[in-house]
């Protein structure tokens, strides 16, 4: 299962590559916002740098919403650095593109998907990551996680080797859950990926057993 961390910001970036567990990227017009990236040549720099930071996989959305636009901008996004995988959204362009981009060896990321028709159709067109968005159908009394459910087993029904990047992850039970329903990548905060590490009887355990050696050491 690989670990992407859906940020813009560097140094949350450089926390999650240094605890050795991190696999790639995402972002989102939103993300780069929050961080104050505006302008074609900053968000480019940007990803750029993310990339330089990463081993894995960087996600860099399109704005462009039509066909020849959203070929154009993935192209260009593709150009900046190997690790760049185009994010397109699902829209009726967007499919186009992504059969384009699958057609012409450049790896995308299929993101705002809500249904499993959705998912299907992005397999079909080659994407290489679908991105169903679990938080958001949880925030409107939905199930985001039988979404995964059912993409995985449609995928594993037909063999389709899109991966399936659980997006808009929340918390850690939404990671551990991922990982149980078979997720290829989940896509999160950091919290949600450093969060996994505690347990209040690790820390009880660890300070028993260091109290215990100076004990027996003073
Ligand atoms: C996915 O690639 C998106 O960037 C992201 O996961 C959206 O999450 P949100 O619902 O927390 O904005």
């Amino acid at each position: 299962m690989k670990f992407f961390i859906d940020t813009a910001n560097l140094e949350q970036i450089q926390e999650a590559q240094d605890l050795g567990v991190l696999d790639g990227v995402t972002t989102n017009p939103s993300l780069m916002a929050k961080e104050g990236i505006t302008g074609e040549k900053n968000i480019r720099d940007h990803y750029l740098k993310i990339c330089e930071l990463v081993d894995g996989d960087v996600s860099a959305e399109v704005i462009a919403t039509d066909f020849e636009g959203i070929v154009k901008e993935g192209e260009a996004l593709a150009d900046i650095h190997p690790q760049i995988i185009v994010k397109v959204p699902m829209i009726k362009e967007g499919v186009k593109a992504l059969k384009y981009f699958s057609n012409h060896g450049i790896k995308t990321n299929c993101t705002l998907v809500f249904s499993p028709g959705q998912a299907l159709l992005a397999a079909k067109a080659g994407a290489t990551y679908v991105s169903p968005f679990i938080g958001r159908i949880d925030d409107i009394s939905s199930n985001g996680l039988e979404l995964i459910e059912k993409i995985r087993l449609i995928y594993d029904n037909y063999g389709f080797e899109t991966e399936i990047l659980a997006a808009s992850i929340r918390h850690t039970m939404h990671v551990i859950e991922c990982a149980e329903i078979g997720a290829n990548v989940i896509t999160g905060p950091l919290s949600s990926i450093t969060g996994l590490l505690k347990h209040p009887l690790t820390d009880i355990g660890l300070e028993k057993f260091l109290a215990d050696y100076r004990k027996g050491n003073s």
